[in-house]
């Protein structure tokens, strides 16, 4: 079977639902046709200060952790690790960093993005370093495939090309990885600001719907979400990106395409639309926030849990990770 990695951070309580219909939905789905291995990237998270706080750290990393297994990653079936319980990861992070042009890392469009809000002087080096710590978590468990949202897609290139490259400098050692985009969920939009990506950082207030959020809210920031003035509900991206992002999440949700929703609607206004939708993404999150907050319950058997991820990533990531170091040519440790 062939291997499946894809990682999450840690920077929020709650996922959101970008999150979870552009990546996470498609993680669950693809357990019983690969082999899984799912991470919560907590050393990701601590690139930017405002992340640098050690309690929210780790309560939003277990609430990670926890929400995972609550929609659906199954424990047994994948393998499901807190990434800082991996050395192996930033030991291939440092030899892939030291093959990576400065020019090459300083191109990176979400560290140009990052970086240009926060000024050079609040800018950690780990933020730049961040797409090579990334091309390890895929490479050191020679990964086929990685879903992810759009978003993700230069850091795959990135990837792509270190693999590559440490392939032929050194020896054959890794895979090549395939991003698997989804284009129907690649993109989910800010529910206020249509024509921006829904995430943690850029949200507008009310633009975003987490997982853990009360129903009630969750229907009020549907119910509010910002359309147009057409009153034809069309799927129509470029001219009616609100509506069409009301239909990609119902089409989401519902497992259908959000062309074929449209001509369900016809002669019906955005109101019933956004009833609908609201019901169906209520249903999607209302069981996984219940089984959330019954996994938080037992921490105990939470941390049992994470300790047997570790163990078994260790036991995939160890022998690539000193097959790598021998073909760099690190002397051998007998
Ligand atoms: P992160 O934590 O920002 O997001 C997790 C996943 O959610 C997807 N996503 C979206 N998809 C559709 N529409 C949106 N509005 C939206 N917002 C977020 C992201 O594309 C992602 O798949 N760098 C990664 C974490 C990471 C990783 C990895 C991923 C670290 N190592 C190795 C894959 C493989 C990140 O920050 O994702």
């Amino acid at each position: 079977r062939q291997r499946v990695f894809s990682g999450i951070q840690p920077t929020a309580d709650s996922f959101h639902l970008g999150n979870y219909f552009g990546a996470l939905k498609h993680w669950v789905s693809l357990q019983d046709t690969h082999d899984c291995v799912f991470s919560v990237v907590d050393l990701h998270a601590i690139t930017v200060e405002a992340q640098q706080n050690p309690k929210q750290l780790r309560r939003r990393s277990l609430l990670s952790y926890a929400q995972l297994i609550a929609m659906g990653i199954d424990p047994q079936k994948s393998v499901l690790v807190m990434q800082s319980h991996v050395p192996e990861h930033t030991q291939l992070a440092w030899v892939l960093q030291c093959i990576t042009g400065y020019g090459e890392a300083s191109r990176m469009t979400q560290f140009k993005d990052k970086s240009g809000k926060e000024g050079s002087d609040h800018t950690s080096v780990g933020l730049f370093t961040y797409p090579m710590l990334m091309a390890a978590d895929i490479l050191i468990y020679r990964t086929h495939a990685v879903p992810v949202g759009e978003d993700q897609r230069q850091h795959l290139e990135l990837s792509r090309n270190l693999a590559q490259r440490f392939n032929s400098r050194f020896k054959k050692t890794f895979v090549m990885p395939e991003p698997l985009i989804n284009p129907a969920t690649a993109k989910f939009v800010d529910l206020q600001n249509p024509t921006g990506k829904m995430s943690k950082s850029a949200t507008t207030e009310g633009g975003m719907i987490n997982v853990l959020d009360d129903p009630k809210v969750i229907t009020k920031r549907i119910k509010s979400a910002v359309t147009d003035n057409e009153g034809v509900v069309r799927f129509d991206r470029d001219n009616q990106p609100g509506v069409a992002n009301l239909l990609s999440i119902l089409g989401a949700a519902t497992g259908r395409e959000a062309r074929e929703l449209a001509g369900e609607y016809d002669g019906k206004g955005y109101g019933v639309l956004k009833a609908d939708v609201a019901d169906a993404v209520v249903a999607e999150f209302e069981p996984v926030a219940q089984r959330t907050a019954e996994l938080m319950d037992d921490q105990a058997e939470l941390e049992r849990i994470m300790a047997d991820g570790a163990q078994r990533a260790r036991e995939i990531a160890g022998p690539i990770l000193r097959q790598a170091y021998d073909a760099v040519g690190f002397a051998p440790l007998v």
